[in-house]
């Protein structure tokens, strides 16, 4: 007899009509609205245990548009945070014969009959918030907003950069999606960024010269900004992008005895390192490709006296 939570999109039951899934997710919202009233009032009692969002399976039809979203890999380890009755990871494991899936529930009685379903996917009496993700590659969830939001600096503190978010109905807040299937019900995709705010400091040689630059990178969600120190001259960064561990930005600054100098950043975030390449095009025309290392550091030169005095 097959799992009938396990049913490949094209199983759907039938009947599921954009409406039905509508009124349900109304249901859904208007239950939740009283939910979490109760959840509030019953907050000073409450243990790190709480149930924040109740049982309600996503529908196949929107479990399949969320993982064409996620564009699975062979290689994938997904974890659905708030797993229910596994919907999603054994549907996951279903469509990919070869990656592997974690589910996390509050409720030990649906991770109990989760489990055992399937092979290369495990379910985790756990609460959400305390979730291990560092070997996750794909972080799907479906949970009230509120807890949806709470998670967020766990989701960032714990996965790895490059790790994709998905959540279906609810968005979370402030931190803007890469991708969006708007369909009914909203599914939203985020890539998890590396942490690049704080000091990077590193050399290049340009005309012989050995130039110190200081970075200073400030960061919210995927967006980065930041300003530089280029031998003794400070300047904007400009075109800043931040993708996973992927971080690009381009600077326009003049070097004492050389001129007006071109750079174009390419890198890799790897902890307290960032490794890639920059081309530069010098005043002369000059144009070069040099490897860029740069380390972060608890102070930044950016602030030390230049010696140059403004007029
Ligand atoms: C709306 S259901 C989604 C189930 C499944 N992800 C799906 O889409 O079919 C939300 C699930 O989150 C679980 N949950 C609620 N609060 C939780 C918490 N703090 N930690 C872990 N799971 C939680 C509930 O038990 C419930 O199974």
């Amino acid at each position: 007899m097959p799992d009938p939570r396990v049913c490949p999109p094209e199983r759907a039951p039938t009947g599921v009509t954009l409406t039905k899934i509508a009124s349900e997710t109304v249901m859904f919202a208007l239950t939740r609205n009283l939910v979490f009233g109760v959840t509030l009032f019953a907050a000073t009692v409450a243990s790190a245990q709480e149930r924040f969002s109740f049982f309600q399976p996503s529908t196949p039809e929107s479990v399949e548009r969320m993982l064409k979203l996620a564009n699975l890999r062979d290689d994938d380890l997904i974890v659905d945070l708030g797993s229910g009755n596994g919907l999603i990871v054994l549907t996951a494991a279903r469509v990919n014969a070869k990656l592997r899936g974690w589910g996390v529930d509050i409720d030990e009685k649906l991770v109990a009959e989760s489990n055992g379903v399937a092979d290369r996917v495990k379910f985790f009496h756990q609460n959400a918030l305390d979730a291990e993700l560092g070997e996750a590659t794909v972080i799907t969830m479906w949970l009230f907003p509120e807890l949806m939001r709470l998670l967020r600096p766990t989701i960032l503190e714990r996965a790895r950069p490059g790790t994709g978010v998905l959540t279906s109905n609810w968005d979370l807040g402030t931190w803007p999606a890469d991708a969006v299937d708007s369909g009914n019900p909203s599914i939203y995709l985020w890539t998890v960024p590396a942490r690049v705010a704080g000091n990077w400091n590193f050399e290049l040689t340009l005309a012989g010269q050995r130039i110190a630059y200081a970075a200073v990178l400030e960061q919210q969600f995927q967006a980065a900004e930041g300003v530089i120190r280029a031998g003794a001259n400070r300047e904007v960064l400009t075109d800043v992008k931040l993708s996973g561990e992927n971080i690009s930005f381009n600077l326009a600054v003049t070097l004492q005895g050389i001129g007006l100098t071109r750079h174009d950043f390419t890198g890799k975030v790897r902890g307290e390192r960032i490794e890639g390449t920059t081309q530069v095009n010098l005043p002369d025309g000059t144009h070069l490709e040099l490897p860029w290392r740069a380390l972060r550091t608890a102070t930044s030169d950016y602030f030390a006296p230049t010696g140059v005095n403004m007029p």
